[in-house]
Formats: C-alpha cells, structure tokens, sequence
C-alpha cells in the first residue's frame, strides 16, 4: 500500500482525494498497489465534511510518518512550497505538483535531489491542467530534437479572447464577466499580463533543451491592451488573435516569447477556443504533434496529478530521469526575429498610405466600414527591431499585433 499526504485542500488538493476516492479499484490496478490518502494538511479546519479527519496542521506530521511515502503538493506559491518538498524529498518521499510557480524557480535543483534520495518530483500538472505534456516530452518524445513549442497555455486569456472574438465585446466587459463566472481570479494579473504563460513556457522550455530556461529572460506581453476594434480587423481578415507562448530552437540560437499574436485559420491553434489550452510540439524526426484539452479547473488538474502518484508507486525507490540541468540557456532578444505584424493607423488610406509605403515597404491593406476613421495593413516579413524603428517613423499608429504562420 502507498499512503499519500496531500499538502494544501484548495481545488486542486480537494480534486486529487476527489479522483483517488471515485477511481480508486482502477487507480489501484493500474499503480499495481493500493494508494490511500493518509493525512491532509491544511491551516483550515473542515467541521462538517468527512476530509476532517484526516486533516492536520503540522507538516512534521507528514514528514516523520515513515508510512508516506508520496506528497501531493496542491499548495501553490513558493513558499512554504519549497521548503516542505525539499525536506520530503530529503527524506526520500516523492513529491507530485501543480505548482507552476515552484517548477518554475526551483526544479532543477528539486530534480536533483529526488535524484540524489531516490525518489521523484513530478510536475504533470504544472502545465496544461489536464493535458499530458510533460510525460509525452519526457517519455514519448526522448527521440526527438524538439525545434520547437507554440502552446495557448492560459486558459483564462483564452477564454476572454474567444468571447472578444465572437461578441466584439471590450477587455473590461469581458473580464468581468469571467471573474463572475469564477473564470478569472479577483486579481487576473497573473492570467493577463502573461506571467502564467511565461512560467508554463519556460517550464516546456527547460524540458525541450534539458537546461534551464528562466522565465525571467522570457519577453512577455498581456492581453490589456488589446481592443474590440483589434478584433474588428481579425474578423475581416478571417483570423483570430490568442495569446501564444513560442519556444523556438532556431539552431544558433533560442527564443521563447509570449504575447497575443493573430493566427490564420491553417494554423493549428486556431480552433483552441474558450477555456481549452492548445500545445502544437514540433520534433526533428516526428514532425508536429498537437495536445488538446482542459488547462486547468478541479478534476482535470488533479487527474494530471493523480497519474503522477500512480507513476511514482510504479516507481518506488527509482529515479525517473528528467533532465532539466541548472545551466541557463541564453536566450535571443525578440528584436533578432523576424515576422509580419499587423498595425491598426488613424487616418484614410488616401492620406496616410503614402507616408506607410515610404516607412514600411508593401504593406498589404485591410478596411472596415465599422472604423472609417482608420485602417489596417500587414507588414511583410521584418525583425522586431526594425519594426519598431520603422513604427517610431510614423505617427498615428493605434495598435500592432504579431503575426504567426
Ligand atoms: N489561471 C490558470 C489558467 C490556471 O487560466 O490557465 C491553470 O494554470
């Protein structure tokens, strides 16, 4: 028998005893032992739900139980995260996680030292929700060079995105709605800066090269500036606009950046609406390979965790290899990348497109009988840099958004 410790019984915490309870005869055959959650722990207390009484408050009740020998870390945040995973895994207890944030600062040096005593720390659920990606890069992909890994990992930004998309309705309106509907946070900086995306990039990232990529070096753009006249243009031109997170291994050099980019309908992720995350792998010998599903929520979440446990009972006193190294891998500037962008200008095309030709090159252009007052036009391909410097050129540009193809 494997007894668990769940440390934290927020969404996520409750949704893995939730799964481990209602499959419990198949998780058992499939993990080749029985798994019982032996303690949870909590600051609260549950009075009235039957979770009381296996809910504790001090970690060393965990920690000095020679019986647990896997802890689910649902608590989020580094801290006390990661000092409660270092000591279990100290003690040779694997550790299975949601907690992005932690994978993101920390793995390497939690990886090595489920090494060193071991045992694992698994993170399936760090990224995706419920989309398996980690084992599949991990596990299925050891093969393959990968080159590369566009993924719509957010899916609170996409959901506020599809609906600007299909209502033409504004961030704010949108945003709101999503907090009512418990879809977006109280405080969505997190989801809407990027910084989620960021971390779960850069997680994806680390494993596509076996270093560490920080997600402080990641270029990273929200989705607060974007408008229902963006949108406007999306529709006429047939594209959509989502946040997307890209890793690129270019050969000479490295780039990861998340930011709202425009997609055109042959583009994978282009059909990845509402809540759904969407992660499009590219490998050397495979070619693309797409993992489609919920990114997060309750039962999807921990299900990702749940199958970590199964794999650490299949695994008892065994190192998984992962690499994910310590060294940090040098990224490129956006500025040396090169793409079409599509800018929104305040003016008519009689006035203005001279003056953009002059800047720009072609461009081709887009109107809208909705918005006389301006017009769009796609640049052809140019780096960043030379965009930027081409748009400090020129007055009156309303907004810009990349293009990927
Ligand atoms: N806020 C995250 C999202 C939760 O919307 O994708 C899952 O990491």
């Amino acid at each position: 028998m494997i007894q668990v410790a769940v440390l934290g019984y927020g969404v996520v915490g409750s949704g893995v005893v939730e799964v481990i309870e209602k499959n419990q005869e198949m998780i058992n055959k499939k993990a080749g032992c029985e798994i019982q959650v032996k303690y949870v722990l909590d600051l609260r207390d549950f009075p009235d739900n039957p979770i009381q009484s296996k809910i504790v408050h001090d970690i060393n009740t965990i920690l000095d139980d020679s019986q647990v020998q896997v802890i689910v870390e649902t608590m989020g945040g580094v801290e006390p995260a990661y000092t409660f995973t270092k000591k279990a895994l100290a003690l040779g207890k694997s550790v299975c996680t949601s907690n992005k944030e932690l994978v993101a600062n920390h793995a390497p040096e939690l990886l090595q030292l489920a090494k060193e005593n071991n045992c694992n720390y698994l993170f399936e659920a760090s990224v995706g929700g419920g989309i398996p990606i980690i084992r599949p890069i991990n596990y299925s992909l050891t093969p393959e060079k990968i080159e590369g890994i566009t993924g719509i990992l957010n899916g609170t930004t996409n959901y506020i995105l599809t609906k600007m998309q299909k209502e033409g309705a504004a961030f704010q309106d949108v945003l709101k709605e999503a907090q009512l509907k418990g879809y977006a946070e109280k405080n969505p900086e997190a989801d809407v800066e990027g910084y989620d995306a960021c971390r779960k990039i850069a997680i994806l990232s680390s494993l596509m090269y076996g270093k560490n990529v920080k997600y402080e070096d990641i270029y990273t753009e929200g989705i607060t500036k974007l408008t229902a006249e963006d949108f406007t243009y999306a529709k006429k031109l047939g594209t959509s606009i989502k946040l997307l997170a890209i890793s690129k291994d270019m050969g000479d050099k490295y780039f990861a950046m998340v930011a709202p980019f425009m997609i055109g309908q042959e583009h994978p992720l282009f059909s990845v609406n509402d809540v759904f995350n969407g992660i499009f792998v590219k490998g050397n010998m495979l070619g693309d390979t797409m993992y489609y599903g919920r990114g997060a929520g309750k039962l999807p979440t921990a299900s990702a965790v749940v199958s970590d446990v199964i794999d650490c009972a299949r695994h008892l006193g065994k190192n998984i290899l992962c690499f994910w190294d310590s060294e940090r891998v040098k990224l490129t500037s956006i500025n040396q990348i090169s793409r079409k962008f599509f800018v929104r200008i305040k003016g008519t095309v009689e006035e203005v497109l001279p003056k953009v030709e002059e800047v720009f090159g072609k461009v081709s252009v887009v109107t809208c009988e909705e918005l006389p007052e301006e017009f769009g036009f796609i640049t052809e391909e140019i780096t960043e840099l030379s965009f930027n410097e081409k748009a400090e050129a020129i007055s009156g540009i309303r907004s810009r958004i990349r293009i990927e193809e």
